[in-house]
């Protein structure tokens, strides 16, 4: 078996921090409404800062924290929605930025919230092909420009960041054992583009993807541990999607994760689509809750409609 691991991770926000309180002067809604339902008191949200500033910002810590020079890099994988430009990618302006190397592909990602675990699972197959071992995976997310703030439903929901992570990959590290599911549909969840003629804004029908998420990551929990011979009780630490702090209750509730097993930043975020779970990942890097041999169990689920789960080792 060969496989990749997390050998560095980093993380960038924004510096303006917009809270529920904020937002109240905005739609009709309030702190108690917010902070019940979906766990979240802040969002970070961009003034100064761009896509590619966050990116540049997130991919510059994971070099650092892995100690691996943009010349080492054999592929780089931004998932993302919201993108400054289509063309160039977020990744062809990170080659550019970071100065990585010109003979390796660099191309964004679109699974929505769950763009960082397919942007992984992509990364280990491309570099299983690749003769450098070390590969650049970012989340990054302004879902704030395309938030409709007329619709208190979702615009009370969403933040901006970006979080990265180097992985490299060895022969007979194991794989990740991705497992990654689609069901195309824009009923629930969409955000529309070109096609109509101007800048679209998020639509969800949130009880529904409620219901979605509460049934999708339960069902990639158990594919991944049943793919890799696993049970909950051997994985050190669970990583969710952080969208509703109430869909990771249930979760660990149902599956008995101790409170030192599993992390939520979305109060501090709200839902960062593809960032949220490199967000997460650096933040436990940072606090040394994983290290290396860590064992994490990657989960996700969004638009698309999308869903993921991966097992992810710290090198
Ligand atoms: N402030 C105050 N009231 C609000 C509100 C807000 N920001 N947003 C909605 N409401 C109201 C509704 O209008 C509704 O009022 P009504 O009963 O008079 O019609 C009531 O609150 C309940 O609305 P509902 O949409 O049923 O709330 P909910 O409990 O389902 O919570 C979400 C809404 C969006 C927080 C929740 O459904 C959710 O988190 N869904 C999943 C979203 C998600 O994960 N998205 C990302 C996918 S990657």
């Amino acid at each position: 078996m060969n496989g990749i691991k997390i050998k560095g991770t980093g993380r960038c926000v924004p510096a303006k921090i917009v809270t529920n309180g904020d937002l109240a002067k905005v739609v009709e809604t309030s702190d108690e409404w917010i902070t019940s339902r979906t766990g979240i008191r802040h969002r970070h949200h961009c003034t100064e800062e761009t896509h590619e500033s966050l990116c540049l910002g997130a991919a510059k810590a994971a070099l650092e924290k892995a100690g691996i020079a943009p010349e080492d890099i054999g592929a780089c994988v931004v998932a993302t929605v919201t993108a400054q430009s289509i063309v160039p990618s977020a990744a062809c302006l990170l080659q550019r930025d970071l100065g990585l190397p010109h003979d390796i592909p660099c191309f964004d990602l679109n699974a929505a919230c769950t763009g960082f675990l397919f942007a992984l699972h992509t990364m280990e197959c491309l570099l299983a092909a690749s003769p450098r071992k070390y590969g650049l995976v970012v989340g990054c997310d302004t879902l704030s420009r395309v938030t409709n703030w007329e619709d208190r439903g979702t615009c009370i929901l969403f933040g901006d960041g970006a979080g990265a992570c180097v992985v490299e990959y060895r022969e007979g590290w194991p794989s990740i054992s991705a497992e990654l599911g689609t069901h195309g549909s824009s009923e629930l969840l969409s955000l529309p583009g070109l096609e109509t003629g101007k800048r679209g804004v998020i639509a969800m029908e949130g009880t529904k993807v409620f219901k979605f998420a509460v049934e999708a990551v339960p069902y990639c929990m158990d594919r991944v541990l049943e793919k890799t011979g696993m049970t909950a009780a051997d994985v050190d630490f669970f990583v969710f999607h952080q969208a509703n702090a109430r869909i990771i209750d249930l979760v660990v509730r149902k599956y008995r994760i101790p409170p030192e097993k599993y992390y939520k930043n979305i109060a501090e975020y709200g839902n960062t689509s593809a960032a949220s779970i490199p967000l997460v990942l650096s933040e436990l890097q940072d606090l040394e809750k994983v290290g290396p041999g860590s064992r994490a169990l990657v989960v996700g689920f969004g638009g698309g409609l999308t869903w993921g789960g991966a097992l992810v080792e710290f090198a």
